[in-house]
């Protein structure tokens, strides 16, 4: 009965996974997710009711603060923030199933057979690098150590070596069964979470935050193996291969290998904001932008990071109200590594209520750009850079783009010439075809909607 009710849970998580894949069903997907958590918890209570040593105080105690910890959390984080709640997530994900396979050591004082024995080491050594370079991530994005890559003495070579060490230590710990080698591998791995992930620039956390998920994942599958439990390995593997994929996806829509987004120290924040000088671009004003605005039929808004820091979400949303209003066909084109998490754009521009249909992914806008009466590109500078597709020097070149320059009219909308994440230049702001409205993306567009109003 229990395995039975174990599958029930790992259909309701690979139906919630399903129902993640679309922002339509994703609500309902995360609910069915979590009554499988539950169901998963409520059959692992209920198969242990009657054995006489466990202690239902601490169980009690931990459901009730862990529950209110992660509930008051979730409540209180701001949309912006998610990506270090969801960082801590998986440092604790990681942290517990060290955890569990440290209790099996000091309850069998490491006397396992092999096969269990690779299984706790390697609980142990995922889910720690996992806690420490969680936590690592963390606070890079919330602000509290520098963003920027920390080197290392040797470099990358110095990871290398501390991996190494750690695999050492592995052997030791499967070959002698010597607890003491186990509480090493954890320092060392503990060691390594840290050194691995403050290497890396904080604006490549989301992707590392994905690839920590889904080493979290391994860590639950291979304490799910420790202790035979079948929920933990099903939901782990799940976990395991869909936070692996969402790593690939990101790595692959940046056209860059996991192991630049590790190794290489890339990305910057964007430089600080710079006047655009003596540079050949067409400046443009809030009226000359509702004048082609006002005579479009057709319009694409591209929005980008400047759209998240502005916070531009509404002004978007009523600017296209009021062209909608004339007649005009207003519709987004999406990039899949557009600002600075999977799906930013797509949730900034829920939250003021566009409708989902309305959001067109790199496919299926490209085709339409060139008969596009005009873009405006809000906050947007690499994904929107041609140089990806012509420029063979370029970092960028080869990353799809979203090919804004094959439109009647561009507007982009940002305060500067400053480069985006890349930290390049882009050859789109000095086309005859492009203007250039310098402003902070809300003010800017609440500018252009008065000047709209008044035509
Ligand atoms: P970026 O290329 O980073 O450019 C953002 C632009 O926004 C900057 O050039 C900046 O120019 C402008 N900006 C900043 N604050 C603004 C404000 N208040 N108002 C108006 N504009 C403002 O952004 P993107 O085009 O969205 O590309 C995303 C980049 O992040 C890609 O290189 C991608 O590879 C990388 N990345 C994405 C992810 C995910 S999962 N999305 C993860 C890691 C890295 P000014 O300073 O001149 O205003």
């Amino acid at each position: 009965m229990t395995t039975l009710l174990y599958l029930a849970a790992g259909v309701l998580f690979i139906l919630g996974l399903r129902g993640l894949g679309s922002p339509r069903t994703a609500r309902r997907g995360n609910l069915l997710a979590a009554i499988g958590m539950l169901l998963a918890i409520v059959v692992t209570v209920a198969a242990i009711i009657d054995e006489p040593e466990i202690v239902w105080g601490t169980i009690i105690a931990g459901s009730i603060v862990g529950g209110g910890i992660g509930a008051y959390l979730a409540l209180r984080v701001q949309m912006t923030a998610m990506p270090q709640l969801v960082a801590a997530f998986n440092g604790f994900g990681g942290g517990a199933s060290a955890l569990v396979a440290s209790a099996e050591v000091v309850a069998t004082d490491g006397v396992f057979s092999t096969e269990t024995s690779v299984t706790v080491a390697l609980s142990i050594a995922i889910g720690v690098v996992t806690f420490s370079g969680s936590f690592v991530a963390y606070a890079k994005l919330q602000g509290l150590i520098t963003g920027r890559p920390v080197g290392l003495p040797g470099g990358p070579w110095f990871n290398a070596v501390l991996a190494g060490i750690a695999v050492g230590v592995g052997i030791w710990a499967v070959s002698s069964g010597d607890p003491v080698a186990y509480w090493v591998l954890a320092g060392v791995t503990f060691l390594l979470g840290i050194t691995a992930v403050i290497a890396i620039g904080g604006a490549d956390m989301p992707v590392v935050i994905s690839l920590l998920n889904s080493l979290s994942g391994v860590a639950a599958a291979m304490a799910g193996f420790v202790i035979t439990n079948q929920a933990l390995i099903i939901g782990g593997a799940l976990v395991g291969a869909a936070g692996l994929i969402l790593t690939i996806q990101m790595s692959q829509a940046m056209n860059r290998s996991i192991a630049n987004v590790l190794f290489a120290g890339f990305g910057t924040e964007g430089g600080p904001a710079m006047d655009a000088g003596d540079k050949p671009v067409n400046r443009a004003s809030p009226d000359d932008v509702a004048i082609s605005l006002a005579y479009a039929q057709t319009v694409m808004v591209v929005p980008g990071y400047g759209l998240a820091v502005a916070q531009a979400q509404h002004a978007v949303r009523d600017l296209a109200n009021a062209l909608e209003a004339r007649g005009i066909t207003v519709e987004y084109a999406i990039h899949p590594v557009a600002g600075r998490m999977p799906g930013h754009m797509n949730v900034l521009l829920a939250e003021a209520d566009v409708p989902y249909d309305l959001l067109l992914d790199l496919d299926h806008s490209n085709p339409k750009l060139p008969n596009t009466d005009v873009v405006l590109v809000v906050g947007a500078n690499d994904v929107v850079n041609p140089s990806a597709r012509d420029d063979a020097s370029s970092p960028i070149y080869g990353m799809p783009i979203l090919e804004v320059d094959t439109a009647r009219t561009t507007v982009v909308v940002k305060r500067s010439l400053s480069p985006g994440f890349a930290g390049i230049d882009n050859p789109l702001f000095y086309k005859e075809s492009t203007m250039m409205l310098f402003s902070d993306a809300k003010a800017g567009l609440e500018a252009v909607l008065a000047a709209l109003e008044e035509l």
